[in-house]
C-alpha cells in the first residue's frame, strides 16, 4: 500500500480566526505546513473515516498543491469518497451546498475570501462540518490544541489525480469524483428564485452589471446570469478567474469596487450593479445613483422575502452579527418575527439554521444569507435582489426609499485600521475596556449613552459561550459605537470602529452617509481615542 506515516513537528500558530486558517502563502509553503492543519483535521474528526469529503477552494495562487495534498491525505486516513469540484475549484457557498446535497461528512475550503492572492498573497483553509457550516469555536480550538502535538501524518504517496478531467477516478480504496463546480449551485439557485420572471425582465430591457473580480464567481455569474438567465454577455465583468486576481483586491466595498459606485452614478448607469469577492460569499449591491449598505441590503430583502418562491412558506426568524446596523431589527419588529444578535463570523448563525429559527441572515461586511445553505452566499444576494426587482417593478432606488420612508434609515460606516502594532491595538481595546463602566448616562450632543459593555453571545441552541466579542457603546435605538478586533488580518492587528445611526423623520432620509455619521465620529474620537493612542491620521480604510 502506498499509504505511509510520515514524521513531522508542529507548528504553534495553527490558531483559526474569524473564518479558518489565515496565512501568507510562504507560511503554508513551510514544510509539512498543510499537511499537520489537515493531519490535525482528520485525528479530531475520526468520525470522516469511510464517509464522504468535499474538497476545494477559490482558485487562488497554491490552490491546486494544497489540494493535491488534501485528496492524498484524504485517501491517507480512510475517506470513503473525495467529491472535488473541477480545476480544484468550488466557491465557498457552491462547497457549502455540496456538502448538503451530498450528506458528506464535511468539507475542506481553500480560500482567503477577498485577501490578496499571489506568491506574495494570503492562503487559507476552511474546515466545514456536516451540514455544510463552519466549524464551530469548540472544534477550531481543538484543531489548535491537536497541531501543536502533531508527531505524523499519513499520506497516500505518488497520488496521480486528474483535477481536469471530471468523471470517477480511483486512489487505493478511495473514490474521487470531479465534479463540474457550478451544475449544483445552479440548480440550487434556480429552485429558489423565478428565474422566469427574471428572464423576462432582461429580455424587457432590464440591466444588470456583475463584476467577478477575477475570482471564483466568474463561472458562476456566466452560467446562471447569461446561460440561464438571458442576460447580455457583457453583464459578467472580470470573469475570468486568475490566480492572482489580476493583481486585484476583491474585496467588493467603496474603496476596492470604487470604479461600481461611479458606474451606478454615470448617467448610462445599469439598473443593478453587483460584486462579489474572491470566493463568493461577499455581495456588494448597487442601483442607479445609489449604494445599498449590507445592512440596509438585509433589511429590504427581509422586508420583501416573501415575494420570492423559496420563501413563500413566510419568514421563520432574522439575524444579524453585533456590529451590523439595527435596520433588520427594525423590520422583524414589523413583520413579528424574532430577531438575533450573533458575534462576528458566519459560524455563529449556522446553529440557528439548523434549528430552523432563521431564515435570513447576514453582516456588515457585505454578507448576506439563508436557510438553503451554510454560508453566506454573494450570487444568492444578486439574484434575491433581481428577482426583487423584476417581481415588483420598482427601481433600487424606489426600493430604498420606500423602505426607509416607512422603516427609518440607518446611517452606517465601518473604519478599519489596518497592521497596526498588536501592543498598540490592545491598548486601544484595554483603555476604552476599562472606561466602559462610567460611560453609562454620559451625554453627548443630542444622545445619551444607555449602555456601555463587551459583547458576549450565549447559543440559544447549544448553549455554548462566546466572551470578548467586541465593545459597544450604545445611544439607545438611536446610536451605536461599536469596536473589535479583526480575527481575519494575517499582519499586525486590525481595528475596526463601527458608527451607526437611526433617523425617522422625512426630512432626515437623503442626507450622506458622511454627514449624517459626522457627529457621531466626532463622539467616537473622543471616547476610543484610536488616533491619540495608535498614532495613525485616520483609518486605513472606510467602507
Ligand atoms: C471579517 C468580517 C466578518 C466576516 C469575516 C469572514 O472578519 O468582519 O463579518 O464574517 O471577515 O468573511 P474580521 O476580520 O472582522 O474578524
Ligand atoms: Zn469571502
Amino acid at each position: 500500500m502506498p499509504i505511509r506515516e510520515l514524521p513531522t513537528k508542529p507548528y504553534t500558530d495553527q490558531k483559526s480566526g474569524t473564518a479558518g486558517l489565515r496565512k501568507k502563502v510562504a507560511v503554508f509553503q513551510q514544510p509539512h505546513y498543510l499537511e499537520n492543519f489537515l493531519q490535525s483535521i482528520f485525528d479530531v474528526e475520526a468520525s470522516l473515516k469511510g464517509k464522504t469529503l468535499i474538497i476545494g477552494g477559490d482558485g487562488r495562487y497554491h490552490n491546486r498543491e494544497a489540494i493535491y495534498t488534501a485528496i492524498a491525505m484524504a485517501a491517507g486516513n480512510g475517506i470513503a469518497k473525495v467529491i472535488v469540484g473541477q480545476g480544484g475549484i468550488l466557491s465557498t457557498p457552491a462547497a457549502s451546498n455540496l456538502i448538503r446535497v451530498h450528506n458528506a461528512a464535511g468539507g475542506l475550503l481553500f480560500t482567503a475570501s477577498h485577501n490578496p492572492a499571489g506568491p506574495d498573497g494570503d492562503f487559507g483553509i476552511k474546515f466545514n462540518i456536516a451540514g455544510g457550516g463552519q466549524a464551530p469555536e469548540a472544534l477550531t480550538g481543538k484543531l489548535y490544541e491537536v497541531s501543536r502535538q502533531i508527531t505524523r501524518y499519513r499520506i497516500f504517496e505518488g497520488a496521480n489525480v486528474d483535477l481536469d478531467r471530471r468523471g470517477s477516478q480511483q486512489l487505493g480504496d478511495t473514490l474521487i469524483d470531479v465534479v463540474d463546480s457550478v451544475d449544483d449551485y445552479a440548480r440550487l439557485q434556480q429552485s429558489l428564485f423565478d428565474f422566469d420572471r427574471i428572464r423576462d425582465w432582461f429580455k424587457r430591457g432590464g440591466r444588470i452589471t456583475f463584476d467577478a473580480m477575477h475570482a471564483v464567481t466568474g463561472p458562476y455569474a456566466r452560467r446562471i446570469l447569461v446561460e440561464q438567465l438571458g442576460a447580455p454577455e457583457s453583464s459578467v465583468i472580470n470573469a475570468m478567474p486568475l490566480e492572482d486576481f489580476g493583481g486585484g483586491h476583491p474585496d467588493p466595498n467603496l474603496i476596492y469596487a470604487r470604479h461600481l459606485h461611479d458606474l451606478a452614478l454615470s448617467p448610462d448607469a445599469p439598473d443593478l450593479i453587483a460584486a462579489s469577492d474572491g470566493d463568493g460569499d461577499r455581495n456588494m449591491i448597487l442601483g442607479r445613483g445609489l449604494f445599498i449598505s449590507p445592512g440596509d441590503s438585509l433589511a429590504m430583502l427581509a422586508a420583501h422575502l416573501d415575494k420570492l418562491p423559496g420563501y413563500k412558506g413566510g419568514l421563520k426568524g432574522l439575524a444579524r452579527s453585533m456590529p451590523t446596523c439595527r435596520a433588520v431589527d427594525v423590520v422583524a419588529k414589523a413583520l413579528k418575527v424574532e430577531c438575533f444578535e450573533t458575534p462576528t463570523g458566519w459560524k455563529f448563525f449556522c446553529n440557528l439554521l439548523d434549528a430552523g429559527r432563521l431564515t435570513l441572515c447576514g453582516e456588515e461586511s457585505f454578507g448576506t444569507s439563508s436557510s438553503h445553505t451554510r454560508e453566506k452566499d454573494g450570487l444568492w444576494a444578486v439574484l434575491a435582489w433581481l428577482n426583487v426587482v423584476a417581481t415588483t417593478g420598482l427601481s433600487v432606488q424606489q426600493i430604498a426609499s420606500q423602505h426607509w420612508a416607512r422603516h427609518g434609515r440607518h446611517y452606517y460606516v465601518r473604519h478599519d485600521y489596518d497592521e497596526l502594532p498588536v501592543a498598540s491595538a490592545n491598548t486601544v481595546v484595554d483603555t476604552l475596556r476599562k472606561a466602559l463602566p462610567a460611560l453609562v448616562g454620559v451625554t453627548h450632543g443630542d444622545w445619551t449613552i444607555t449602555q456601555a459593555d463587551e459583547f458576549g453571545y450565549t447559543d440559544p441552541v447549544d448553549g455554548s459561550v462566546a466572551t470578548g466579542q467586541g465593545l459597544r457603546i450604545v445611544f439607545g435605538d438611536a446610536a451605536r459605537i461599536i469596536l473589535r478586533l479583526s480575527g481575519t488580518g494575517t499582519e499586525g492587528a486590525t481595528i475596526r470602529l463601527y458608527l451607526e445611526r437611526y433617523e425617522t423623520a422625512a426630512d432626515k432620509l437623503a442626507w450622506t452617509t458622511t454627514d449624517a455619521l459626522a457627529p457621531i465620529a466626532a463622539i467616537a474620537d473622543k471616547l476610543v481615542r484610536i488616533n491619540e493612542l495608535t498614532g495613525r491620521k485616520g483609518p486605513s480604510v472606510v467602507t
